[in-house]
């Protein structure tokens, strides 16, 4: 079958730019021989209209609202799975059965807890220091442990980084929160699943029992899963970027976890629930908020609505929405930041401006009202997202150091500034 290809014509000339077509229908121009043939290159500010990478992970159709991890629908495997299940699933590209299940499971299990030494570290902090600084500095500390497992193109030292990192990042966000609130660390405990062990460390004292309530460690899995991967968002873009230099995978992970913090990112669940508790506080109400977020001489948005990708209801707020109202009902009845939520909702759904703009809710818009329902303080909702994404960073990471095509990341420039121009001496200026 012959390629298909554009043409672009330039300068009298014609320059062929193959296609390249995906499963899913997406198509891209070629470029790699633009800037030999034509001495051009292209501008595209926030990369919208570009591919970085093809990608065989996650699918996301931004139009028709759906999202799908290795083929799989994010909404069956919410339902059928595990959170680890899903991770083996990204990780190696098929659902695990039961012995491959069982012997993953096993093997983060066995490496859940974190040095000693790493108190230290987690006690240097000051008590009010962001939780995903702390992630983010621990996680590159992290790697001295590790050195034997740095080299990205030994397949055997990837997997027993990443299991590391799936292993021990709940540990240390429990940690970061614990140091938070001035309590003692918990030490996981090997008799309870991921997401239950994980909410133990986080909410259990050493003077009492602490059952986990397993609606709470559902709806802790379920939430995981929901953000295990996005295909090339920001932060995922950053861990291919800082991978593509051949550094070690806890580094590239670390930079991830700085690219997700931003309130337009994974900051955004944080900032979702200060909005809706300013206006249940009365400071403003649902409609002067929508009216703000349309005001283009306000810098204030719509926290939690919009999209890169997503022109119609992010399949993930859809699901959220549902889990919010069903998890509400068995651990925090009548949360009126819920109500508010709906209200705002339907508010700006109405709303030309938010038509017109193809603005939905995203993942953020409903999560941070479950995060809050299960306990977790609003500071601590970017570090959950980072635990969800942590295995869809790797996977990506790991197509991207496995791909045969991969060149060490490195942007071309318009450059704009000054022409070339000497030095006057000092006296001259
Ligand atoms: C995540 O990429 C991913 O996949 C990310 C993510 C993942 O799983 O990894 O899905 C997770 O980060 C979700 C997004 C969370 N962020 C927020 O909720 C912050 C609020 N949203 C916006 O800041 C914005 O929608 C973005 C950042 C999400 C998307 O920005 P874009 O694609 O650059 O869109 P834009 O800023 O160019 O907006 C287009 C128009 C603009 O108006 P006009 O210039 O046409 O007049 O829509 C307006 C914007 O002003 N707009 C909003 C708005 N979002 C966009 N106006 C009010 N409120 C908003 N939330």
């Amino acid at each position: 079958m012959t390629e298909r290809e554009a043409v672009l014509q330039y300068d009298s000339k014609d320059i062929r730019l193959p296609m390249v077509e995906g499963t899913e229908g997406d198509v891209g121009l070629d470029i790699n021989r633009l800037r030999a043939e034509t001495g051009m290159v292209t501008l595209d500010y926030g990369f919208g209209n570009t591919a970085s990478s093809k990608s065989a992970v996650s699918y996301v159709d931004g139009s028709g609202g759906e999202l799908r991890y290795r083929g799989y629908p994010i909404e069956q495997l919410a339902d059928e799975c595990s959170f680890l299940e899903v991770t083996y699933l990204l990780l190696n590209g098929e659902l695990p059965n039961a012995e491959q299940l069982d012997e993953y499971v096993e093997g983060i299990t066995r490496h859940t807890l974190v040095s000693e030494e790493m108190k230290r570290f987690f006690d240097a902090f000051p008590k009010g220091a962001h939780p995903m600084a702390i992630m983010s500095a621990a996680t590159s500390a992290l790697s001295s442990f590790y050195q034997e497992h740095h080299d990205p193109s030994d397949p055997q030292a990837v997997r027993e980084s990443g299991k590391r990192l799936i292993a021990k990042m709940p540990t240390m966000a429990a940690m970061a929160y614990k140091k938070s609130v001035g309590q003692p660390y918990v030490y996981p405990r090997n008799d309870l699943d991921y997401s239950a062990n994980f909410l133990h460390m986080m909410f259990a004292i050493p003077s009492e029992r602490y059952p986990v309530d397993p609606v709470m460690a559902k709806a802790m899995d379920v939430l995981l899963i929901l953000h295990a991967d996005h295909s090339q968002n920001a932060s995922t873009t950053t861990v291919r970027m800082v991978g593509s230099t051949g550094v070690n995978l806890f580094a590239s992970i670390a930079a991830g976890i700085n690219a997700l913090w931003g309130p337009l990112h994974g900051g955004a669940n944080s900032a979702v629930v200060e909005m809706l508790d300013h206006i249940h506080h009365g400071e403003g109400d649902v409609a002067s908020a929508v009216t703000r977020a349309k005001d283009r001489n306000d810098p204030f948005r719509l926290m939690g609505f919009g999209h890169r990708v997503y022109k119609s209801y992010d399949p993930r707020a859809r699901i959220l929405k549902t889990f919010a109202d069903e998890v509400l009902e068995t651990i925090q009845p009548d949360d009126p930041l819920l109500d508010i939520a709906m209200q705002l909702e339907q508010v700006a759904l109405e709303d030309e401006y938010f038509v017109e703009r193809n603005l939905y809710p995203n993942v953020d818009f409903y999560s941070g009202i479950i995060f809050r329902a299960l306990g977790f303080p609003t500071r601590m909702f970017t570090v959950l997202f980072a635990l969800g994404r942590l295995p869809g960073w790797i996977a990506q990471w790991k197509e991207m150091t496995e791909d045969p095509t991969t060149r060490i990341g490195r942007p071309r420039q318009i450059y704009v500034g000054h022409t070339k121009r000497d030095v006057k001496p000092i006296e001259e200026r």
